[in-house]
C-alpha cells in the first residue's frame, strides 16, 4: 500500500487500474480512523478492485470557532490501519494541494444542507460538498462509501451526485457502536472518563426514540419530546437538536408517514456529538 500526496499520484495509479479494466472504491476520511472507517474500508474491498481512502481534515468544512486544530491525526496508526484492512492507496494531501492559491469554486446545496446541522454549522456542507466532489474528480472512483453516522451528509452527497449527473455509486454503510452502545467518532477521544459515561445518554435516547416509533407512535413531535426529556436528565449534555425530518429532504415532520430519519447533536462538556436512527413504515 502507498501514501501519496499529489492529485498528479493518485491520477497515475488510478489510471493505470482502469487501464486494466480494474474497478476503484472511495473511502473519503478525515483520519484517525476507528472500525466506523474499518467497516467501510472493508465494504470498498468486498465491491471494487481497488481501493483508495483519502485522509484529509478538510479546513473548509469547519467553521471559525470550531475544532480544525485540535482535530485528532495519527497518519502512522491509520496507515498501518489501512494496510491491514487491504487497502491499496492513501491520498493524504496538504491543503495547499487541495486549495491552490486563488482557490474561488465551490459546490453549495440549498433545501438539504439547511436543517440540522447545517443550522448550528453554516458552512460545514458547503465545504463537504466541495471537497467530496474535487475527491470524486481527482480518483474517479466507481463506488464511494460513507457512514450512516453522518446521516445528514450521506443524503446531501447522494443529492449531489443525482443533481450533478456524476456517474458513479453512493454506498452507505450502517453505524458502528462501541459495545455500550456509544457510535465511533473521532472526537469521542476528547471524552473525559466521566464525559464518556454521560456519552451513552445520546445512544440511550436513540434507542428509546427507536423503540417508541416501532411500537407504533407516529407523532414525531411525541418521539422528540421523551427523547428530550431522557437527555436533559445527563447534567453533562446540551442538546443541539433532536429532530425527525424527511429522510430525503431532511425537512421537518410532525408525523410519521413515510421514511424518516431522527437526527441528534448533542454536547458532552464541549464535544458536540452526534447519533441517529432512520425507519421507515
Ligand atoms: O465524514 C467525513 O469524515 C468528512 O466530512 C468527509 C466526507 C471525509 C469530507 O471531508
Amino acid at each position: 500500500m502507498k501514501v501519496v500526496k499529489t492529485v498528479k499520484e493518485v491520477r497515475d495509479y488510478v489510471n493505470s487500474w482502469k487501464k486494466e479494466g480494474l474497478t476503484v472504491g472511495l473511502v473519503p476520511t478525515m483520519g484517525y480512523l476507528h472500525e466506523g472507517h474499518g467497516s467501510l474500508i472493508t465494504k470498498a474491498k468486498e465491491g471494487n478492485d481497488r481501493v483508495v481512502v483519502s485522509i484529509f481534515v478538510n479546513p473548509m468544512q469547519f467553521g471559525p470557532t470550531e475544532d480544525l486544530e485540535s482535530y485528532p491525526r495519527d497518519l502512522a496508526k491509520d496507515s498501518k490501519y489501512c494496510e491491514e484492512l487491504g487497502a491499496d492507496l492513501i491520498f493524504n494531501p496538504e491543503p495547499s494541494e487541495m486549495y491552490a492559491d486563488g482557490f474561488c469554486s465551490y459546490v453549495n446545496m440549498d433545501v438539504l444542507t439547511e436543517e440540522l446541522c447545517g443550522l448550528s454549522r453554516p458552512v460545514h456542507f458547503k465545504g463537504v460538498c466541495t471537497v467530496v466532489n474535487k475527491l470524486f474528480n481527482i480518483v474517479k472512483p466507481d463506488r464511494a462509501y460513507f457512514g450512516e453516522k453522518d446521516a445528514q451528509q450521506l443524503a446531501i452527497i447522494k443529492r449531489m451526485v443525482i443533481d450533478l449527473n456524476m456517474d458513479l455509486e453512493i454506498i452507505g454503510c450502517p453505524i458502528v457502536r462501541e459495545e455500550d452502545g456509544l457510535a465511533k467518532s473521532s472526537r469521542n477521544t476528547y471524552l473525559s472518563a466521566e464525559e464518556r459515561k454521560a456519552a451513552l445518554i445520546l445512544s440511550k435516547s436513540i434507542m428509546a426514540g427507536k423503540k417508541m416509533a416501532e411500537d407504533g407512535e407516529r407523532d414525531a413531535t411525541k418521539i422528540v419530546a421523551e427523547m428530550k426529556k431522557l437527555i436533559e436528565s445527563e447534567p453533562l449534555a446540551k442538546i443541539d437538536y433532536v429532530k425527525i425530518v424527511d429522510s430525503l429532504t431532511m425537512q421537518q415532520v410532525a408525523k410519521i408517514e413515510k421514511p424518516i430519519l431522527c437526527a441528534i447533536a448533542v454536547y458532552i462538556g464541549k464535544t458536540r456529538l452526534i447519533d441517529n436512527f432512520s425507519f421507515s413504515l
